[in-house]
């Protein structure tokens, strides 16, 4: 994975730095699937609904609704940095007129209407970046061999194959040129190799005409951060840069009978194992057919957003926190390294305790309270090097009702023994 192991190395860290400082992004799918409910795409690959049946929701699909301007009010006031929308999925059909003729919302749907213009400009006016999902695979596409799982278009035909990549190359490009996205979110990556996609050349194409785009790692080696998905990584991702792309209930496009749905308290206990592990949430929505986000993805990201704005100070552009073993949960650092943020997800039952900490302490906080806490620092003896254990009391009055964050304000850069 060259770009995504030696991006830090290559001077590559000015463009990703609003990527590594935003820690949270909403993943948007919003597609034909909404209007009966199924598997985006894949319904028909995994021949859930006949390739026919699922092509029908076209002519569901009206966007009646479809107000960006309120979707990008309600990811930022969710503490959202940036939002990834759908503007291809592998069925092929796009949220934009794109140069060749193929299936898109603005010919194909009653909803009519250029979906990404409006999508970028309430992005920008609030202040979010602007990601565009890109499927490689494009199931409807006459000239892509992979049409269902038991189907296949042809094995071997160079010619064929030729004019697919050719056109998905445009797409990319229009793509890129058009509405010149911070991010561009590339899937499906592994149906074919690096060379058979040239995955390079849609790399150094996106660069050329739009030097700051930030890539995702579904590009056979070629993009910028990783991407795990669905599993809350249990020891730190290798690349450098990463960000875990996860489901409010089980599915990324909108399926009313699909109700299981993550608390609030779910959710951010994800997010802050993702700041812990140094990474990013991108947490996914699917809007009905009609535009319009269900209640309970609204109120999961105006929970979400009444958490972030309080700890704001120990979410944005903090670092992967301290090893295990130093304190019982996850944690995060100022980029200086001078203050510790401390996620509690209980309420304790005696003093929070720390150990191994070697630097002298200035002051603990409660994030977002303005009330201070004394502690308390037990078997540091003379003649030992053993920094001793911190013990702060924490009133349970003070605690958060969903995770309570502490600051620690440090003597000089932290030190830990070990
Ligand atoms: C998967 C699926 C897709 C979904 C994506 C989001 O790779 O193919 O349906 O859009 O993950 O991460």
């Amino acid at each position: 994975i060259a770009f995504c192991t030696t991006a830090g190395a290559t001077g590559e860290d000015s463009r990703l730095a609003w990527f590594r400082d935003a820690k949270l992004g909403i993943f948007i799918h919003w597609g034909i699937y909404a209007v009966d409910g199924v598997d985006e795409s894949w319904a028909f690959y995994n021949g859930k609904v006949p390739y026919s049946e699922y092509m029908d929701q076209l002519e569901g699909f009206t966007g009646e609704h479809y107000d960006p301007f309120a979707w990008a009010s309600l990811i930022k006031r969710s503490g959202a940095r940036y939002a990834v929308l759908t503007a291809k999925h592998h069925d092929g059909v796009s949220l934009w007129r794109t140069p060749d003729k193929h299936f898109n919302v603005v010919d194909h749907t009653p909803f009519g209407k250029e979906a990404l213009t409006a999508y970028c400009q309430a992005l920008r006016r609030v202040g979010l970046k602007v990601g565009l999902y890109s499927s490689l695979i494009d199931g409807s596409h006459h000239d892509y061999p992979h049409f269902t799982r038991e189907e296949k278009r042809y094995e071997d035909d160079p010619a064929r194959w030729n004019r697919f990549r050719d056109f998905m190359h445009r797409q990319i490009a229009d793509l890129n040129q058009r509405f010149r996205p911070d991010l561009v979110w590339f899937d499906g990556d592994w149906e074919f190799s690096a060379e058979q996609w040239d995955a390079p050349g849609i790399r150094a194409q996106l660069l050329a005409t739009n030097p700051d785009v930030i890539i995702n790692s579904r590009l056979q080696g070629y993009g910028d951060y990783g991407t795990p998905e669905q599993g809350v990584p249990i020891t730190r991702p290798e690349t450098e840069y990463w960000e875990l792309c996860l489901t409010m209930n089980d599915n990324w496009g909108f399926q009313p009978q699909d109700t299981n749905y993550k608390s609030v308290n779910q959710v951010i206990r994800i997010l802050v194992e993702c700041l812990n592990m140094g990474g990013n949430l991108l947490l996914d929505i699917g809007p009905q057919a009609d535009g319009t986000i269900c209640p309970e993805q609204v109120a999961i990201l105006e929970g979400l957003g009444r958490w972030t704005a309080k700890h704001a100070e120990a979410i944005y552009g903090t670092r992967q926190g301290i090893p295990a073993g130093h304190f019982h949960g996850p944690s995060a650092l100022s980029p200086d390294g001078t203050t510790l943020y401390l996620f509690l997800d209980h309420v304790p039952t005696g003093p929070v305790m720390l150990k191994g900490l070697k630097n002298a302490i200035k002051s603990i906080e409660v994030v977002g309270t303005n009330q201070r806490l004394d502690w308390d620092i037990k078997m540091k003896l003379s003649w030992s090097d053993k920094p001793g254990i911190v013990y702060i009391p924490l009133p349970r009055g003070l605690c958060d009702p969903e995770v309570t964050v502490l600051a620690l304000e440090l003597e000089g850069p932290i030190d830990l023994f070990r």
